[in-house]
């Protein structure tokens, strides 16, 4: 088997990094904020939310397995020294796993922030089997709304300097994050649970986590995941943890 899943070098856009030193720099809500949207001293994204959809606080989704105590204990059990500056979601829906991990990082580990990379559009089975239809909010056009739940919902908390969206694919995120050098000490996968395109997204994801980093995924009950993360583990060598239906992989120091 290939050592290497992807081509982690081979970006669409340019061909190489921007920041192309291979040192980790840290990186603040502010710095993502001004590449992705603009200046947010000035134009914070979450000023412009009311203007469309008019939702309220809804935490009603009901399959958030990532509470607050959790991940603070998952971080005290896995790493307890390590230092959270930077976390990336990939899947956050209507933002009830991101505002308990913003909690969090806004009670524990000042300046930090957590960046939320999600389409924003579903999985097979919200779409096919209509589970949690209605919280996807489909509008009469065809186009769902969640992402305006999920603006809502951190507005509500409070939470509009510690937590910060982007509407990108897992993939292109990864690219982003990539291209900018921006190494996360944590990332929580949620995203579609799709075979082989988790054992894209863990490939890129993990090449992105600082060395001693922590990767933390949902549903170790659905079998794609377990095939993908066990494979993932197998090629690289590393040993997979488990706390009920989530998994958990330390990155070696080296
Ligand atoms: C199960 S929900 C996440 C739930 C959330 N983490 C929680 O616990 O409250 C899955 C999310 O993954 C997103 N998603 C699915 N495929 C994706 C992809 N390829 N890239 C980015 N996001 C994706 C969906 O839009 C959806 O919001």
């Amino acid at each position: 088997m290939p050592e290497e899943i992807i081509d982690l070098n081979a970006i669409a856009a340019y061909g190489r990094p921007i920041n192309s030193s291979n040192t980790s720099k840290e990186v603040t809500f502010n710095q993502v904020h001004l590449i992705l949207y603009g200046d947010p001293s000035t134009k914070l994204i979450y000023d412009s939310a009311h203007k469309y959809f008019n939702k309220t606080l809804d935490q009603t989704y009901p399959h958030t397995y990532l509470k607050k105590d959790v991940f603070s204990s998952l971080i005290q059990k896995i790493h307890p020294s390590l230092k959270l500056q930077f976390v990336v979601e990939i899947g956050s829906f209507t933002g009830n796993s991101a505002s308990n991990i913003g909690n969090v990082l806004k009670e524990s580990y000042p300046g930090s922030f957590l960046l939320c990379i999600d389409t924003w559009l579903g999985d097979l089975n919200m779409w096919v089997h209509k589970a949690v239809w209605q919280h996807l909010s489909v509008s009469e056009d065809g186009r769902p709304t969640v992402y305006y739940q999920f603006l809502t919902n951190i507005i509500k908390q409070n939470l509009t300097k510690i937590v910060l969206p982007a509407s990108m694919t897992s993939i292109i995120g990864a690219r982003f994050l990539r291209t900018f050098q921006f190494h996360p000490q944590v990332i929580y996968l949620d995203s579609a649970h799709e075979q082989g395109e988790t054992l894209i997204e863990l490939s890129l994801y993990w090449n992105l986590l600082q060395p001693g980093g922590i990767l933390i995924g949902d549903d170790w009950g659905w079998r794609s995941v377990r095939c993908d993360v066990k494979k993932f583990s197998y090629m690289k060598n590393v040993t997979i943890e488990r706390a009920e239906n989530t998994w958990i992989i330390k990155k070696p120091v080296d």
